[in-house]
Parts: C-alpha cells; sequence; structure tokens
C-alpha cells in the first residue's frame, strides 16, 4: 500500500538537525535549528515556567480531557496579550491549539471549509514550513515580494504594489515581527498601510504570532495585531507560546477567528470544533495552563517578562557583536544588515555550496538557504562564526 510513495527527503531545519545529529565531531555547531540558546548553548526551562509547573503538579487534581477549544481562560489570557484586551471579543472565536503549526493549520482549514479555492500569498522567503502548511489544507500557496537583498531591510514598494493588484477574498499570511527566516520587519507606518490596503481591497490577513517579545518589546511586538482586530472585518491570527515561553515541546497556541458579528463568529466556533474533533480533538493542557498561571499571576508575569527581555537584550547584543566581527573579517560594511534586523533569524548572503563548505570543513550548521539562527551562538563563538562565514565566501571568490 504505501509503496508508492516518492522518496521525498527532509528539508530545511529538520534535515540540518538530521545532519547534525550524526556528526560526531566536538565542536560541531548547530545555527540551523530554530530554538534559542543560552551562553553555555543550552536550550534552558525559563525560572517562571519551573515555578509554574510545580505549583500545576501540586495542585492539579485531575488530567481528564480539556475538551475541543482547550482552557478558554488560557486562549482568552494569551489573546488579550497578543491582540490587546480591547478587543470586540464578541466576534472573536478561540481555540487552544497544540503550538503554532496546529494553530495556523486549524486556520488555513477554516479558510478552505469557507472558501475551498483560496490562494494564499507567503512573503518570499518565508519559514520553510509555511507552504505545506497551507497546501495540506487544500489551498494554493503564491508570494508576495519581501526582503531587499541589497539593504536587508522590507522591499516595501514592491510588496504593497503586489499586495494591491491582489483579488478580493485572497489570504495574506504577515508574521506579526521577528520575520522568520530574514529578520527583516515592518515599520509601524508600514503594518498601517498594509492593513488599509487589506480592507479596501477585501483580502483576509492571516498573521502569525511565533516571536512575540524577542524583537523590541512584548507590546511593540505585538502592533500588527492590536491594529488588525481593530480595523478589518475579519483576521486569522496563529500565536505560539514555543519560543516567548521556551516550552517549545510543550506544545502552546491559539487560533483566533474574527469574524464580523457575533452570529458568524459563534458559527464559525463550531465549525472550528468539528474541525478540531477529526484533527486532533483535543490539545494537551499541560503547558497550556502554565502560561495561563504566568500571565495571571503578577509575581510569575514580572519575572517572565524579566527574563524575555533577557534573552531579547542577549539576542540584540549577539547581533551587533556578529555585525562587528563581520566587518573585522571582510574589512566591508556588507554584514551591517545583520545589526538591524530583529529576532532569531537572518538569511546570510552565501550559496548552497558555502553552506556545504561550513558544514563538511568547519562543523557549522545553518539552513541551505542561508538562514542563521543568531540565537543559537554562544558570546564564545561570535569571532569563530565570522570567520566560517568570511571564509568559506572567500575561498568560492578565489
Ligand atoms: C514563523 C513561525 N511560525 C510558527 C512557528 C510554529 O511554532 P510551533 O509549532 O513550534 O509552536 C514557528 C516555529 O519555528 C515559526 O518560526
Amino acid at each position: 500500500m504505501f509503496e508508492n510513495f516518492p522518496h521525498k527527503p527532509l528539508f530545511g531545519a529538520n534535515l540540518v538537525s538530521k545532519l547534525f545529529a550524526e556528526d560526531t565531531r566536538d565542536d560541531k555547531l548547530d545555527l540551523g535549528l530554530g530554538v534559542y540558546k543560552s551562553s553555555e548553548g543550552q536550550t534552558t526551562i525559563l525560572r517562571s515556567v519551573k515555578k509554574a509547573e510545580a505549583r500545576l503538579l501540586k495542585g492539579q487534581e485531575t488530567k481528564s480531557y480539556v475538551g475541543l477549544a482547550g482552557d478558554k481562560v488560557f486562549s482568552r489570557r494569551l489573546a488579550e496579550l497578543t491582540m490587546g484586551s480591547d478587543q470586540a471579543w464578541d466576534r472573536i472565536s478561540i481555540a487552544q491549539t497544540p503550538g503554532g503549526v496546529a494553530a495556523m493549520r486549524v486556520g488555513f482549514e477554516m479558510v478552505h471549509a469557507a472558501q475551498p479555492g483560496a490562494t494564499v500569498w507567503v512573503s518570499n522567503p518565508t519559514w520553510a514550513n509555511h507552504p505545506p502548511i497551507i497546501q495540506h489544507a487544500g489551498l494554493a500557496v503564491q508570494a508576495y515580494p519581501y526582503l531587499n537583498e541589497e539593504t536587508g531591510g522590507v522591499d516595501f514598494d514592491a510588496m504593497t504594489k503586489c499586495l494591491g493588484g491582489l483579488p478580493a477574498g485572497d489570504v495574506v499570511l504577515l508574521q506579526a515581527s521577528c520575520h522568520n527566516p530574514t529578520g527583516a520587519g515592518l515599520e509601524n507606518a508600514q503594518w498601517d498601510i498594509i492593513a488599509e490596503l487589506c480592507k479596501k481591497r477585501g483580502l483576509l490577513p492571516f498573521l502569525d504570532v511565533a516571536y512575540q517579545g524577542f524583537g523590541m518589546g512584548i507590546e511593540e511586538d505585538s502592533y500588527a495585531p492590536r491594529l488588525f482586530a481593530k480595523v478589518m472585518p475579519e483576521l486569522l491570527v496563529a500565536v505560539t507560546c514555543s519560543k516567548n515561553f521556551a516550552n517549545y515541546r510543550d506544545r502552546v497556541g491559539i487560533i483566533a477567528i474574527q469574524a464580523t458579528n457575533s452570529d458568524t463568529a459563534h458559527r464559525s466556533s463550531l465549525k472550528m470544533l468539528d474541525l478540531i474533533n477529526a484533527l486532533y480533538a483535543m490539545p494537551p493542557d499541560h503547558g497550556a495552563a502554565i502560561v495561563s498561571d504566568i500571565l495571571s499571576d503578577q509575581g510569575l508575569r514580572s519575572e517572565w517578562e524579566r527574563e524575555l527581555a533577557e534573552m531579547r537584550e542577549r539576542l540584540a547584543n549577539l547581533r551587533i557583536a556578529l555585525a562587528a566581527a563581520m566587518r573585522r573579517e571582510t574589512n566591508s560594511t556588507e554584514f551591517d544588515f545583520l545589526e538591524r534586523q530583529q529576532g532569531m533569524f537572518s538569511i546570510l548572503p552565501v550559496t548552497p555550496e558555502q553552506v556545504d563548505a561550513m558544514r563538511i570543513d568547519h562543523g557549522m550548521y545553518i539552513v541551505s538557504n542561508g538562514r542563521i539562527n543568531i540565537a543559537g551562538i554562544a558570546e564564545s563563538q561570535v569571532n569563530r562564526v565570522a570567520k566560517v562565514i568570511a571564509g568559506v565566501r572567500q575561498v568560492s571568490s578565489t
């Protein structure tokens, strides 16, 4: 029965992880997988999470099912963190999901159920997992221009020109902050223009919120979801806590769908539960219960905000240090974009062959499209990383 499957190899960060696991060198460096690492190279559990978890284990009285929509208190708290508390909540239906990928899958299944032929527009480039999630939900994928390779910023003119020509009903996937894989983001005034454009043309925005708090701050990074929820008649927002609560494997997230009125929201909610029932039935409780406790307890919340600020500031300092090291290694300002961009990722101007050379000759792993996880570099490794990048480029140019 299964013999007709084509041999479809792993790709993106999953392939990097496999190759990295097989490498026996002691000094190998994984800058492929999208996880935050401390100066000691560890993806540690946050102190606030540990405390809330201890409390949960002590007080938990049942492990019965949480229901199709999950925990409503958790979902509302996380939605308020992202979309702000002052929204038309009677128009918004929310479900707790197993992380951000499931949130997006449920969201795109909803789009497919409402409008089976819909096209979803993603940025060029986008996170490698976006197209398969969309396609597996039965929708078509197209790309709008995004990265300006010269400046390392967003090619806003090309982006708005493309979106401005789309037909009503098309879906636009936008990353709210700390764009994966480019690190290039929109200014608030540019978000205003995109929101206006979506509204005017009848486009359906789908916001992917995966790095809230990693860019400029919890509030600042949620400018887009707060704005879009205010001005758009319809909207989808997928939120994951994988990165900002560092609870990757606990699978914590939500999907929020905004409809034009409360009756439509209620019917959307029922449709969503129907889909969830057939997809995975119930989200896991553990990580969401911890996040819910942190968001509602003032002490734990302050501690989490401090921990998130530490990660954010360290990441910004790593970017400054890597850009400075690249200036020394290349005697140019070509890599200054690293300092201007935000979040865990940037795309390096390297060819797939140079990425192979990094891996084979230096034990340094990044994704074949040049995506590097800055949050995976220990301070002590910054100079080594800069030397390897400059080295593989120089070898190819001689
Ligand atoms: C842009 C983006 N969206 C969504 C996700 C989903 O994360 P998860 O399913 O691990 O919660 C990720 C994870 O890397 C991401 O980078």
